[in-house]
């Protein structure tokens, strides 16, 4: 049997993750494909719960330190139980989030080395990384303007931080795709939806059955 593919979307707040992710199963689902969508953090009854702890209260919460272990934790509970198991039986994944946010929120804005998150996430989850990555790019403000219309009042521990932070975080994105462009691939998402969906399916065209 031959292994799902296994794609990641990414990107910062209100860049349109999640209606792209239910989009391209949608396609993917039309051409025949077998597929799961799932989350980060959580995406698994462990991870959901480690999820609680990292999005809920004061900002300072947790040390950069303590907040990478519990996202490589819940990373690697979804992918013992969720992500292994699916494309293990052929089924593709596509997880909204995943080790590329870590390496920009905790490594790159958070300040801790991309080797540690690398070492974390070699540990944890055995270093499993996507088939592809699609970085879904808005600029800044209009991100920030979809969340909190999103999340009104509900911003979570992530969305209420500085806007250099989430500077920091977009221009880590931009580099990861230049440091590895087989797998990351930038997606310009200020665009409709339909056209970011269009894009979407242009940059894993050679994945496709
Ligand atoms: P979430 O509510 O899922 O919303 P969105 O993906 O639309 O922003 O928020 C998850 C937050 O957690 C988001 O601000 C990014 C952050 N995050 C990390 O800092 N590190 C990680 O490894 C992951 C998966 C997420």
């Amino acid at each position: 049997m031959t292994r799902g593919r296994f794609l990641s979307i990414e990107g910062g707040e209100g860049a349109g993750k999640s209606t792209q992710v239910r989009r391209l199963a949608e396609t993917l689902r039309a051409r025949g494909v077998e597929v799961i969508t799932t989350r980060e953090p959580g995406g698994s009854d462990g991870a959901e719960a480690i999820r609680e702890l990292l999005m809920t209260g004061a900002v300072g919460r947790w040390s950069a330190h303590t907040e990478a272990l519990l996202f490589a934790a819940a990373r690697a509970d979804h992918v013992e139980k969720v992500i292994q198991p699916a494309i293990g039986v052929g089924t593709w994944v596509i997880s909204d989030r995943y080790v590329d946010s870590s390496r920009a929120y905790q490594g790159v804005a958070g300040g801790i080395d991309d080797a540690a998150v690398m070492a974390l996430h070699g540990f944890g989850s055995r270093g499993l990384l996507p088939d592809r990555t699609l970085v879904l790019e808005v600029p800044p403000e209009i991100g920030a303007g979809r969340a909190s219309v999103r999340d009104g009042a509900a911003a979570d521990r992530f969305a209420a931080r500085e806007r250099t932070f989430h500077d920091d975080v977009a221009s880590a994105f931009r580099r990861f795709a230049t440091a590895e462009p087989e797998r990351v691939r930038l997606i310009d998402a200020s665009a409709a939806a339909d056209a970011v969906a269009e894009a979407v399916l242009v940059e894993i065209a050679d994945l496709l059955p």
